[in-house]
């Protein structure tokens, strides 16, 4: 046992009995994409590092603590990446992706934050992201909220997630907001606790985000961003409730939520639930006008969120009542044998039967048991029949759906089985 070797920490198999639920849930992603005219990026899973110390921000505890960052042979600072915006708004710029055009992506692929493992907080984790460039109005932050909306309606979770909204303003109204929050965090230096204290010199804002329970009266006084918005953001923020509201999706204003990341502007958004203990917040975006212009002279609006999929899979694990058969995998169709040596035989059975029957899932039982466990195992795959290559070479049909059993030709075979085709 010791010689062996084990996934590193917090970097999770998926074993193959888990991963219908996966591909269950990618067609969601696949169909709702589609749904909304979204299109699918691939992007590499390394990045130079400069790009989220930039795009991220410096001060963030993504960017600061948790990156898995090396130099390559040749030298350069490269990092596998933490999160999928900063990727794809690279490729979008590098591709020249927007010139003269509007782009609506997606992404899906792992991500990487060495955190503290815990339920629902991995090193290795898997991000369904969307991202909408070239669009300033409240309407695309709308989009994006529709579409969360009707994924979780889809996934039967809308009663276990729910939905806070903020703005973050721009940066001179953020400006005005920090110097107003530095002040009052300063006139109350006695109660903050020492990480506070740290973040009151490097990033003020973060203080807001501590649970902290001593600290939070003093916190729910706190001078608030949305109170200093300027009208250009105030009814940019209003349009998004309003749209919110005629669409019927419900919202809590949370003006302490500010993200952990430092690229955004105006509406930021977090789907949070309680049935995940510490670990929440289901998926998180929000609008990021400002992060285009550190990298190219011409502004690019962008709006966009990410789900961790191994948090909503652990959701809908925890909430669901009842099992989804499309949550594993069952073949259609076992071919068993009497005779170990009519092993040929079978596999060229099966394969007559896949090319006749398209959509037909055929299993060959290989293992060479007695034929009762075969049929034993057979069951255990819950499939739909059972074909026995008897001694003889007839060929005996189990239809465990109808609970019969019969001899039957090739032909009556191919005729038989169409009905369980997907
Ligand atoms: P984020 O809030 O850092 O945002 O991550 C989005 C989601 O990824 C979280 O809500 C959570 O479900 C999942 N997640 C994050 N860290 C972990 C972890 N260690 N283990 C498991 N799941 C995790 C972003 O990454 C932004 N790029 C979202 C975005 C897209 N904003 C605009 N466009």
């Amino acid at each position: 046992m010791s010689n062996r070797f084990k996934a590193i920490r917090g970097m999770a198999d998926v074993l193959p009995e888990q991963t219908p639920m996966w591909q269950w849930l990618e067609g969601h992603f696949r169909r709702l994409t589609f749904r909304y005219g979204y299109q699918e990026m691939r992007l590499p899973l390394l990045e130079p590092v400069a790009l989220f110390q930039r795009a991220v921000g410096e001060a963030t505890d993504i960017v600061a603590k948790e990156m898995y960052d090396f130099r390559d042979k040749s030298g350069e600072h490269i990092t596998l990446r933490p999160e999928g915006t900063s990727g794809c708004l690279r490729a979008v710029l590098e591709n020249n992706l927007c010139y003269n055009t509007t782009q609506r992506l997606w992404y899906q692929g792992p991500m990487f934050r060495y955190e503290r493992p815990q339920k629902g907080r991995l090193r290795q984790f898997t991000q369904f992201g969307v991202e909408a460039f070239g669009m300033a109005g409240p309407d695309v932050d709308a989009e994006m909220i529709f579409m969360i909306s009707d994924l979780f309606k889809q996934l039967g979770l809308s009663d276990h997630v729910r939905l806070e909204i903020n703005s973050l303003g721009t940066p001179d109204e953020r400006r005005d907001h920090r110097e107003a929050l530095v002040a009052w965090f300063t006139a109350h230096r006695d109660v903050l606790d020492e990480d506070s204290l740290k973040r009151l010199e490097n990033n003020p804002l973060r203080i807001l985000d501590s649970k902290n329970p001593e600290m939070q009266p003093m916190l729910e006084q706190a001078p608030r961003l949305i109170d200093h918005l300027q009208p250009a953001s105030r009814d940019h923020f209003a349009t998004v409730c309003a749209l919110l509201d005629r669409a019927g999706i419900p919202w809590t204003l949370n003006a302490r939520l500010v993200r952990g990341l430092d690229y955004y502007t105006r509406t930021v958004f977090e789907w949070v639930t309680d049935a995940l203990g510490a670990q929440g917040t289901v998926c998180g975006g929000g609008r990021y006008d400002g992060l285009a212009e550190l990298f190219n002279p011409k502004p690019l609006p962008a709006c966009g969120f990410a789900i961790g999929i191994e948090r909503l899979l652990l959701l809908i694990q925890t909430v669901s009542t009842q099992d989804n058969p499309l949550w594993h995998f069952h073949p259609d169709v076992v071919i068993t044998r009497e005779r170990e040596d009519e092993g040929l035989q079978a596999q060229l059975l099966a394969e007559l039967l896949r090319q006749r029957i398209a959509g037909l899932s055929v299993l060959v039982d290989c293992s060479g048991g007695k034929l009762k466990r075969q049929h034993q195992t057979a069951r255990q795959h819950q499939c739909k029949a059972i074909v026995t290559i008897n001694n003889d070479g007839a060929l005996r049909l189990w239809d465990l759906v109808a609970s019969q059993q019969q001899q039957v030709s090739e032909q009556d075979l191919i005729g038989w089985l169409q009905r369980y085709a997907r």
